[in-house]
């Protein structure tokens, strides 16, 4: 009485075909998570420059009119923000329409 028993090597196939990675990456408009920055035109441009070196979300606790946006964003540029003559004048556009003076 042999107790040979022939292993049947089943190998078993993880189901991999069956893991689909659903990266539901919010596309294009909200890929971020800055909540206090309402959407609008310029505002890509706004995260992208101010957030070099401070959360780009620092401007929503105030309010100015263009004139007062002009002046904050030029005291950014004195603090070293880089950017060109138009990507700061559609920031000022972008802020003076989500934070209006009241
Ligand atoms: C090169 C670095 C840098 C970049 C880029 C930058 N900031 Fe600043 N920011 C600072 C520093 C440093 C302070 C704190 C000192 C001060 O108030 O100047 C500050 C403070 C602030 C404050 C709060 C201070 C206040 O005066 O009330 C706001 C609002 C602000 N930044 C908005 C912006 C906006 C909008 C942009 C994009 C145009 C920007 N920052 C880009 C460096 C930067």
């Amino acid at each position: 009485m042999s107790f040979h028993n022939r292993e049947n090597s089943q190998v078993r196939r993880p189901l991999l075909a069956a893991i689909i990675l659903v990266s539901s990456a919010c596309a294009a408009t909200a890929a971020d998570n800055y909540t206090k920055l309402p959407p609008g035109p310029g505002r890509d441009v706004e995260v992208r420059v101010c957030s070099q070196c401070h959360s780009p979300e620092l401007p929503a606790t105030q309010r100015h009119d263009k004139a007062g946006w002009n002046d904050l964003v030029n005291e950014m540029q004195s603090n070293g923000a880089s950017a060109t003559d138009a990507e700061f004048a559609e920031i000022v556009n972008y802020l003076a329409t989500a934070f209006p003076q009241k």
